[in-house]
């Protein structure tokens, strides 16, 4: 028993949707293209997830979401896959492939083949048991990944309101989960290894002024220590948090954020990895040239640093997956890909954005006692990052194009002393 279709999306997230609009913007047929996930539902704008899906007031739910409207683009509904003729494989994990018969294995036993396939199976949570700590299944500790993760989050708000919950790792979930949960009047304490949260992106003094913020609603930081323990009540429930330094927390609920893995398993063995996802080239096309791979769980040359890099973040996924499409559909009028690193986040009501690499010195400038804060990274002689709390739409725009011109910068004095003007006059 079998289906055969021309192009294969494998994973229905974010890359999977915005693969999807590129596509019919490019005129495939009704018939020619399938998306097969292990989600019950179609693309979503997964960063909703930690932030208008958790509000305790009005709360973002599908069908409010889906894919692409993230970009202010069409809101991609079942309906629309239907009308398109894009065959949707929904809540359907494929457990095995095989790149040589370009063929896929459904766990329900179906083979799906493909002329060509895009993996976009994105990463799933790092457990805590794979860090040696037993507990992950107790019913108030919670991860974030998918919708159905999401769902059980907002259960085990719901009923420890007023309570304490301890959250566990100092990154993008830890931060904007921590907010989250404050939001939803939850007392909570963070606990992570570094010296400072968001230690792979934040310096020491941007991240002092957003702990400071945190600090002023309520968080408290435990850092520099990790989890060695849980203990539990008889109905396996987490009743307390036992710290690596000795201290132990009690709790009523656990949000763990550790950070990921991409899901490239199903094609360890067949395709070339790095970076501990799987390499692509400039238009995203893997070791085998029927096989192309987007988002988190892609490997690609980012030109502006002249490297591999994998990214985690949503913009990369929806502009990677378009620019496979396209090298796919009009290999002749496609260039490499070209791609200027953007990240965010949204937390209370502050609101970051971050273009380029957090590499070489550090500038810092702005108000760090007021509500615009900024930094710049040079490298070698040249602008190659730029930072930006409470900027206007504006100032974004000119941060990310002074990024992407790469100038040469000759005095750091000078530029801390231009701060955001340098990127405004660029
Ligand atoms: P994504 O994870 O979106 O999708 C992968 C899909 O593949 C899933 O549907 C999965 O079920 C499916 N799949 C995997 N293996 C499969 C198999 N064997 N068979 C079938 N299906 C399979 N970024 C950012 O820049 N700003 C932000 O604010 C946020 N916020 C944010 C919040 C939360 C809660 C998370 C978890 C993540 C973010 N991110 C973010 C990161 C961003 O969401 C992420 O980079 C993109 O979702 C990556 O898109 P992909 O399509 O690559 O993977
Ligand atoms: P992360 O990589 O951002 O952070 C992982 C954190 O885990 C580290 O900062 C560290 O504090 C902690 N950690 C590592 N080992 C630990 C240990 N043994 N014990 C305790 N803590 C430990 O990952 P994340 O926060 O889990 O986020 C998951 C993914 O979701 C990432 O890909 C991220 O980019 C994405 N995401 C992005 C955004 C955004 O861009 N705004 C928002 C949410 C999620």
């Amino acid at each position: 028993m079998g289906r055969a279709f021309v192009y294969v999306i494998l994973g229905g997230g974010v890359a999977a949707g915005y693969a999807a609009l590129e596509f019919t913007r490019r005129g495939v047929s009704q018939g020619e293209l399938c998306i097969i996930s292990e989600e019950p539902v179609p693309p979503y704008e997964r960063p909703a997830l930690s932030k208008g899906y958790l509000l305790p007031e009005a709360p973002a739910r599908l069908p409010s979401f889906h894919t692409c409207v993230g970009a202010n683009e069409e809101r991609l509904t079942p309906k629309w896959y239907k009308e398109h003729g894009i065959e949707l494989v929904l809540g359907t994990r494929v457990k095995s492939a095989d790149v040589k018969r370009k063929t896929l294995l459904t766990a329900a036993g179906e083979t799906i083949s493909y002329k060509i396939l895009i993996i976009a199976t994105g990463a799933r949570a790092l457990k805590l048991e794979e860090f040696g700590v037993s507990g992950s299944n107790a019913e108030n500790v919670c991860y974030l990944r998918d919708l159905a993760d999401a769902d059980r989050l907002v259960n085990v708000m719901q009923s420890c309101a007023g309570g304490n919950a301890v959250v566990i790792g100092g990154g993008y979930i830890g931060m904007e989960c921590a907010a989250s949960l404050v939001i939803n009047k939850i007392n909570v304490t963070m606990v992570f290894p570094e010296a400072h949260f968001m230690a792979r992106l934040f310096t020491p003094k941007i991240a002092s002024y957003y702990e400071d913020y945190y600090k002023s609603k309520g968080v408290k930081f435990i850092k520099g220590t990790v989890l060695s323990s849980f203990d539990m009540d008889s109905n396996g429930k987490v009743t307390a948090v036992n710290l690596r330094d000795g201290s132990r927390l009690p709790v009523d609920m656990v949000v763990v954020g550790i950070g990921i893995r991409p899901n490239t398993s199903l094609f360890e063995g067949q395709l070339t990895l790095e970076k501990g996802g799987i390499k692509v080239n400039g238009r995203m096309r893997t070791s085998n040239s029927s096989v192309y791979a987007v988002g988190d769980v892609a490997a690609f040359p980012v030109q502006l640093f002249g490297e591999t890099r994998r990214l985690e973040h949503v913009d990369s996924a929806r502009k990677s997956a378009r620019h496979a499409v396209a090298a796919i559909m009009e290999p002749n009028k496609t260039d490499d890909f070209d791609y200027l690193p953007f990240f965010y986040s949204r937390v209370f009501t502050l609101s970051w954005q971050f273009y380029g690499d957090n590499a070489g010195e550090v500038v810092h400038f702005g108000d760090y006692s007021g509500s615009t804060i900024g930094a710049y990274w040079v490298s070698k002689g040249h602008l190659v990052g730029s930072f930006l709390e409470g900027g206007s739409k504006e100032d974004y725009e000119a941060i990310a194009k002074a990024t992407k011109l790469k100038p040469a910068i000759e005095d750091l004095t000078e530029l801390e002393r231009q701060g955001l003007g340098f990127a405004l006059t660029v």
